[in-house]
């Protein structure tokens, strides 16, 4: 199996300037909150695979949300490839990378953004054709200066920082020339789900793309 993708991962990373890291515990929040994403001008949506309702809520805003590309976040093993592939997600976000979820998302057609934190990681991601990474956790890992550090040796990598990146600094990792986008849990609170505030979301959505590179 190999299944042709959609999105290559650069496109996934340049279409915002972040990419937002979602958890979902609620299948009803799914669809209202990825058009207010959409509405803010952001339409690469991670969603987490790190609750029960988490491939259901993929699968709604697959079928429901047609502006949108759903991807899943947190794959970390074959079955949550394929699983979320099989869901309707377009591209996936692992944590950390092996070489069997990258052969998974390969056969699934995922884009894959695999996870990393350092040189050795990824050397052995980009053995496996794989130049568009997560830096993962961004802040607790090194922040901007590791990202400009990286940029002698692996000059050909491009990076979405992610883990610890706010509204307020992630103008200082957009501003380092390998780093495409940043991915970040910001633009969706939970209070924000739990009220239904979707003009928040929106909101927090416009605050961001306007920091656009
Ligand atoms: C992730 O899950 O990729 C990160 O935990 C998101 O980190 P943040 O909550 O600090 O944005």
């Amino acid at each position: 199996m190999n299944t042709p993708q959609k999105f290559t991962a650069l496109q996934v990373m340049q279409d915002a300037a972040v990419i937002p890291v979602i958890v979902l515990s609620d299948v009803a929040h799914a669809v209202p909150m990825a058009r207010a994403l959409v509405a803010g001008g952001i339409r690469m949506l991670e969603v987490t695979l790190r609750t029960p309702q988490a491939l259901a809520c993929i699968e709604a805003i697959a079928r429901d949300v047609p502006e949108a590309v759903v991807g899943a976040g947190t794959v970390r093993s074959r079955a949550d490839a394929l699983a979320a592939a099989n869901a309707g997600a377009q591209f996936a976000v692992s944590p950390g990378y092996t070489s069997a979820v990258g052969q998974a998302c390969r056969d699934a057609g995922l884009a894959l953004l695999p996870g990393v934190a350092t040189g050795s990681e990824i050397l052995m991601a980009q053995e496996d054709g794989y130049s568009q990474l997560k830096f993962f956790p961004a802040m607790q890992a090194g922040g901007p200066a590791m990202l400009k550090a990286w940029s002698g040796p692996f000059f050909d990598v491009q990076f979405c920082p992610t883990g610890g990146v706010t509204l307020q600094n992630a103008p200082e990792f957009l501003a380092v020339p390998n780093v495409v986008c940043v991915g970040g849990s910001w633009l969706v609170p939970s209070d924000a789900l739990a009220q239904g505030d979707w003009a928040r979301i929106t909101q927090l959505a416009r605050d961001t793309q306007a920091l656009k590179k």
